[in-house]
């Protein structure tokens, strides 16, 4: 081995090896440090919690706190989780943010290695699953997917945006959608109102209005938003029908969108609502669908389009600038089923490893839930996909190849029973495979992506954004909650069972933007 060779061994293999760790669990939804709150609810008498995962075998030890109470409440809690072993950790009522004004009642989570978080509010027969984003990854531009329903039974109900600040001094300014109100500290600001409030780290800012879909939210310094609804009706294209239940995600930061976003539909349901939201004023968009190629124009990037898809379906979104896309099921069928959101992942964001646990209703802790994963694979690689371990190829299953997109995608919806689980997709390039989350009984139903890429698109992998490390500590006083952690064991493969499993078949190709606009205005 000559010199050089051995000089180049030393610098490029550890850069490799840091290179694939940065790609998996830097700028994903694996981090060190969540805030989350939770927004108001009418209903509040089941505890919200999390639950929290790790890629590491080892234990992770994290601690879990609130600026909300001091003096005799606080103490440190901490907690371990490791890869076998996912926590669920409860946390107080009380901790619920119930007006439209600036709140403490924030909880951070900090941990020693990279862990999942997702956030579970679960009320009787209505509640929300969702996946959080670390505070490595919190930008200062949002646009904001929710419903409202105008006609809902119940105009106390609320359509709900959070804006959590991690920084000293975050001003933030939010605008209004097209044709709604927002209303905030007992103020109704319309469209052409800008909402301004600066909050401190560990605060919060909760905006609510009858629809706040759409706001156009910017910061002076990274901040998380969640948004979505306490308890809305969503009317189907066709149902006369359709449940009530809340639907919450914490939103991706505009400069993480991208342009390319494929939706199948989860089960259980009679049809599905995309909303598409544009970055930018004068985005045009085609919705590619069996059949058929729809050319659509977005003016105002605070109003959005919506379309349905039908059970069974697909569709593949793509846009001549960056778009979020939001799928909301109406209900699980005519009578008792609930609505749900999904934060949908453009190809960009798609990474190749995801690891998940499901949930329940917190009222209903025995009901026998139906747990269902919907994989968008290419369909080059589905022998490539390894769910608990074990190739989905193996297990038998029907598939319908489709045509679509940049790749040759196909939807498969795998039923799972309840538990932790993993899915490993071994692709190669120009292959890709996401996965969702649904869960479904009766009238409690939940969905989320499970995991994205969260960096700056156009910029380099490694981006400058940083864990704060604990450098900006701020005003906090921590109170830790008195609860204990729920261990749950993992499941076993051999209990999956492939469910259904169908798809988009469209043939895609990028038409001229030009043309696109043309047609449109
Ligand atoms: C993982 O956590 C469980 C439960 O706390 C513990 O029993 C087990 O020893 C841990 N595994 C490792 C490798 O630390």
């Amino acid at each position: 081995m000559n010199m050089h060779y051995a000089v180049c061994l030393l610098i490029c293999v550890p850069c490799i090896l840091r290179a694939e760790y940065l790609y998996e669990y830097s700028m994903t939804a694996a981090g060190k440090e969540f805030v989350i709150a939770f927004l108001k609810n009418s209903l509040n008498r089941y505890e919200p919690y999390l639950k929290i995962l790790t890629p590491f075998v080892e234990d992770v030890e994290l601690q879990i706190s609130t600026p909300a109470w001091n003096s005799v409440d606080s103490f440190h809690l901490t907690y371990t989780v490791n890869k076998s072993y996912p926590l669920e950790v409860k946390l107080p009522f009380r901790l619920r943010v119930q007006t439209s004004t600036v709140d403490n009642r924030i909880v951070y989570v900090k941990s020693s290695k990279p862990i999942f978080v997702f956030a579970a509010d679960f009320q009787r027969d209505t509640g929300s699953y969702f996946l959080l984003y670390p505070v490595k990854t919190f930008g200062t531009e949002y646009i904001v997917g929710a419903f409202g329903n105008a006609n809902s039974r119940n105009s106390e109900l609320k359509s709900l945006l959070g804006c959590l600040a991690i920084h000293t001094d975050t001003e933030i300014r939010i605008t209004p959608p097209v044709n709604q109100l927002l209303t905030f500290n007992k103020r109704t600001y319309k469209h052409d109102e800008e909402v301004v409030v600066t909050i401190n780290r560990f605060q919060l800012a909760q905006i609510m209005g009858i629809d706040v879909t759409g706001s156009f939210v910017r910061s002076n310094k990274p901040i998380a938003v969640i948004s979505g609804h306490e308890h809305v009706m969503v009317h189907g294209n066709s149902e006369i029908v359709s449940g009530h239940d809340m639907i919450m995600a914490q939103m991706p930061p505009v400069a993480t969108l991208s342009n390319v976003y494929p939706v199948a539909s989860t089960s259980n349901n009679d049809e599905e609502l995309i909303r598409v939201f544009a970055v930018h004023d004068n985005t045009a968009f085609s919705i590619y669908s069996p059949g058929s190629v729809i050319s659509q124009f977005i003016k105002d990037r605070t109003s959005y389009f919506e379309f349905y898809i039908a059970k069974n379906e697909g569709a593949t979104v793509v846009a001549d600038n960056p778009v979020q896309v939001i799928q909301i099921s109406t209900s699980g069928d005519r009578f008792t089923g609930d609505p749900r959101m999904i934060v949908t992942l453009s190809l960009d964001s798609y990474v190749t490893e995801y690891m998940f646990v499901t949930t329940v209703d917190a009222a209903f802790p025995n009901a026998i839930y139906t747990h269902t994963v919907i994989i968008i694979v290419s369909e080059s690689a589905k022998g490539k996909l390894y769910l608990d371990g074990k190739s989905i190829i193996n297990i038998p299953h029907e598939g319908t190849p489709s045509s679509c997109g940049y790749a040759n995608l196909e939807a498969i919806r795998i039923n799972v029973d309840a538990g932790y689980h993993t899915l490993g997709c071994h692709l190669e390039d120009n292959e890709y495979c996401t996965v969702y989350l649904n869960g479904y009984f009766k009238n409690s139903q939940y969905g989320t992506a499970i995991n994205r890429h969260l960096g700056v698109l156009g910029s380099s992998k490694s981006s400058s954004l940083q864990e704060m490390g604990g450098t900006d500590t701020g005003p906090m006083t921590t109170a830790l909650f008195r609860v204990a952690a729920v261990d749950q064991k993992p499941s076993t493969a051999s209990k999956i069972t492939f469910y259904v499993s169908s798809f988009i078949e469209c043939h895609l190709f990028m038409p001229p933007i030009q043309q696109l606009r043309i047609g449109d205005i």
